[in-house]
């Protein structure tokens, strides 16, 4: 039988984004899957989200494994009621640095986890989506996405991966009825940002919070008329990644390649 109750699934959940994006979810009474490599993070986002009077399945997920996001998947879309309204491919990392200086097993991680794992999430829910009527898979871009970044070339690369997948797939699924989307988020202050110092980090500072990503997320979801009738995919968040991501889009190559060489001090 199919349940009434909306369900999320959250790779990252433990911490940051992911998990001020689980609590406003269950807040706004979806059943909440969370999935970390951290399950003290979890454990604790779990009372957390049942302290409200939200419900909440939780568990160990590498999202590099596709043994295990089968695993938990299928699990969680059972225990939810047999749907899976919103998929959030979440969980990240970020390296920052000069490239030629970082271990190139880091770069390799950082690809396996930003753009494996989101690869992984998107083909493993793919049936449960399909099954779902209306549902939205959302995956965490970042407006490293609108122009490479200096001392986050590899970082910024995989979220180009994830634009990339987001428009190819919002085109291939729209046959299905699932939106996919994505979050172009610049930078936002969690665990992720707070030992992060480079070029871009010091002319824009750090000004985004958790919330403001959670908010901006279910919002996504929920879209307004227009947002439906214009079929936005892409979702950026904050006035600054508003105003480079409208600014790269229509002005010369040249012109955003030296706004951002500026920003980097590079
Ligand atoms: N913080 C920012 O400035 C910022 C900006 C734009 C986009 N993003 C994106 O938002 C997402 C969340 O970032 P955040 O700032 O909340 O980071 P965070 O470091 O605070 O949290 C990331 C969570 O992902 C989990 N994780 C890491 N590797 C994992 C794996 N292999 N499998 C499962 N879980 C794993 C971590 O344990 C952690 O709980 C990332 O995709 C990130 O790239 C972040």
């Amino acid at each position: 039988m199919t349940s009434h109750r909306r369900s999320v699934f959250i790779t990252g959940a433990a911490a940051g984004i992911g998990r001020a994006t689980a609590l406003t979810f269950a807040r706004n009474g979806f059943v909440v899957g969370g999935y970390d490599l951290d399950e003290v993070g979890l454990k604790s986002l779990s009372d957390e989200i049942e302290q409200i009077g939200g419900t909440a399945h939780v568990g160990h997920l590498d999202v590099t494994d596709p043994d295990e996001m089968a695993q938990r998947l299928g699990e969680f879309v059972g225990a939810a009621g047999n749907r899976l309204d919103v998929l959030i491919n979440n969980a990240g990392i970020l390296r920052a640095g000069r490239f030629e200086e970082m271990e190139l097993g880091g770069h390799f991680k950082e690809i396996d986890i930003n753009a494996k794992g989101v690869v992984n999430g998107l083909h493993t829910a793919f049936p449960y989506l399909r099954q779902t009527p209306n549902s939205v898979a959302v995956n965490l871009a970042s407006a490293s996405a609108i122009y490479g970044q200096a001392e986050l070339a590899n970082y910024s690369a995989t979220k180009f991966f994830v634009r990339g997948v987001t428009e190819a797939l919002d085109l291939e699924w729209n046959r299905y009825g699932i939106r996919v989307i994505a979050m172009w988020p610049l930078y936002v202050q969690t665990a992720m940002t707070d030992s992060v110092k480079t070029g871009t980090t010091d002319s824009l500072g750090i000004r985004l919070t958790a919330q403001d990503i959670a908010d901006a997320i279910l919002a996504a979801t929920e879209p307004s008329r227009l947002r439906r009738a214009i079929h936005q995919v892409h979702f950026p968040v904050g006035s600054q990644a508003k105003v480079l991501a409208t600014g790269a889009r229509f002005s010369p190559g040249w012109l955003t390649r030296l706004v951002n060489k500026r920003l980097a001090h590079s």
